[in-house]
């Protein structure tokens, strides 16, 4: 794609794809690409400028990631965040060392002096930090445009050179006028345009995709997700009928769920393609049987879907294309951009590839963020409630019930979760939780129901707030929403007696139970 763009080099930091993405939010399209990427291949790409990302180093220690001199002398404009400010200046000469005292959280930094990065920021602004190393000294050359209490270099620049340092976290929403400080080196240094808008893309990616099946024939797996069903609306936008989805429903999706996905896909729904629904409930309720171990029903259940994906696309035949739903974090944390690979194994119904006879993968998405993936979703006219489908994992309710699934236990967790995700729009809360959901527990308790007692099971309620879903915290959630969410569910699901709040973390937490 013919595009201007951003690079964000990734020293390992915790923030890399929160860069790129604010990077994103303002209209410039961003790639992530390690620190050991090869200087030709990064003058090579033309970027309007380049962001180093934090990292867990210490860059003047051996072993150190680290880059080239030759990299500040490309003419590129650059700007490096905390570690990477640091291995700005450790490179040009400065001097960076352990901070008398660490700075954590949310600091007051003072600008010094005015600096396009700061233009239209506050003199005092509030900045969120992290580090145990420090500037010192700035390079020669530099001049010194923010500090803190503690840090006499919060920020420098080299106008002439168009090098520039942070030593906080611009791209942490705590750090409060850090979009515009963002927006400001994009536009004000790089001299971007602004080229990045859904819209374009939605209109060049549908013309390219068009242009590339010709009239080949396309499969599309649609779980009812965000991806998978921007991706086939998409193709459906593309290529019409030449698209076949299949959906398979293993009876562990939310209340309502296969139908609302039918609605939509299906032959009554607005889009012209074959949908073709599996109502495998059963096979995968046979399968469970007996079955307590967590990631022993993660694998039967992502045996049996590919199993039953199989079969149909065998009755299909050949296809050329095969849709998937990758989308940008998919490839970055696959190891494939950036430095972070993260091991998600048990994360994806993968493997489809293997099973499908197929020509060519199509991943319309591989180059979007989360955020960019539900305008897309909008910009096709993807009804709402579909495009802000909170994540819901592949084997969906499966490792929300604890210990042994059966067809029962299903119910009572679907008719609790549609009480919960009911009460908590009724609370206009709905947008605002990272996931919420409701999970049974395998506790049987006494309880008094009328006159007479009962032994019945637990419902428990998670709320979490996260950013990346590697790390959560626990939502506080009103009294008021909890407390009716909790009559309801003892009152209007069969076997609850008692409903609990799960305030725990991710650590020590995971956000599913299982
Ligand atoms: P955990 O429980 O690991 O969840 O803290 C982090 C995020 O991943 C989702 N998740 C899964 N997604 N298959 C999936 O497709 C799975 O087996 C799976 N387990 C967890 C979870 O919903 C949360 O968003």
């Amino acid at each position: 794609m013919n595009q201007e763009k951003i690079l964000v080099i990734d020293f390992g930091g915790q923030y890399n794809q929160l860069v790129a993405r604010r990077v994103r939010e303002c209209n410039v399209y961003c790639e992530i690409y390690s620190y050991k990427t090869d200087l030709n291949q990064i003058k090579a790409m033309k970027p309007k400028g380049i962001i180093l990302t934090g990292g867990p180093d210490s860059c003047y220690e051996e072993g150190a990631a680290s880059c080239s001199r030759e990299l500040f002398e490309s003419g590129i404009p650059i700007l490096g965040l905390c570690y990477g400010a640091q291995v700005m200046m450790h490179v040009l000469g400065g001097h960076v060392c352990e901070a008398p005292v660490r700075e954590y959280g949310k600091i007051e930094v003072t600008v010094d002096r005015s600096s396009v990065l700061f233009d239209d920021v506050s003199e005092k602004t509030i900045c969120w930090m992290s580090h145990n190393d420090y500037i010192e000294k700035e390079a020669p050359g530099f001049k010194i445009i923010a500090h803190t209490r503690n840090c006499p270099v919060a920020g420098a620049e080299s106008v002439e050179k168009q090098l520039y340092a942070f030593q906080f976290h611009p791209e942490v929403l705590h750090t409060q006028e850090g979009r515009k400080m963002l927006h400001n080196f994009v536009y004000g240094v790089c001299g971007c345009a602004g080229t990045w808008k859904m819209d374009a893309f939605v209109e060049t990616s549908i013309q390219a995709i068009r242009e590339k099946v010709g009239d080949g024939k396309v499969l599309c797996a649609l779980s009812g997700g965000v991806d998978s069903s921007v991706a086939a609306v998409m193709l459906a936008k593309a290529v019409g009928d030449q698209l076949t989805c299949v959906f398979v429903d293993h009876g562990l999706l939310r209340k309502n769920e296969g139908d609302e996905v039918e609605a939509v896909f299906g032959p009554n729904g607005p889009y012209k393609l074959h949908f073709i629904r599996v109502n495998a409930q059963q096979r995968f309720y046979d399968k469970l049987k007996g079955v307590t171990d967590p990631e022993r029903k993660r694998k039967i259940i992502g045996e049996e879907f590919i199993r039953v994906f199989e079969e149909e696309a065998k009755k299909i035949g050949t296809v050329d294309f095969l849709v998937q739903g990758t989308i940008y974090p998919d490839v970055v944390e696959s190891g494939l951009g950036g430095e972070s690979a993260v091991i998600k194994s048990h994360h994806n119904v993968g493997g489809l590839p293997d099973y499908v006879d197929f020509k060519e993968i199509i991943e319309p998405l591989r180059d979007l963020f989360k955020d960019e993936v539900r305008k897309v979703g909008l910009e096709l006219g993807i009804p709402e409630n579909l495009v802000y489908r909170q994540p819901f994992p592949g084997p969906g309710l499966g490792i929300r019930i604890i210990g042994e699934v059966t067809p029962e236990k299903v119910v009572m967790v679907q008719e609790a979760d549609a009480i919960y995700r009911e009460e908590i729009a009724k609370a206009g809360l709905d947008r605002g939780i990272g996931q919420y959901f409701a999970a049974l527990t395998n506790m049987r308790s006494v309880g008094v129901m009328g006159d007479g007692r009962t032994y019945d099971y637990a419902i428990a309620l998670r709320a979490v707030n996260t950013i990346d879903f590697m790390t959560a915290e626990a939502a506080e959630l009103p009294w008021e929403v909890l407390s009716k969410t909790a009559n309801r569910i003892v009152n209007e699901v069969t076997h609850v007696n008692r409903v609990l709040y799960d305030c725990t973390g991710k650590p020590p937490g995971t956000i599913e139970f299982e």
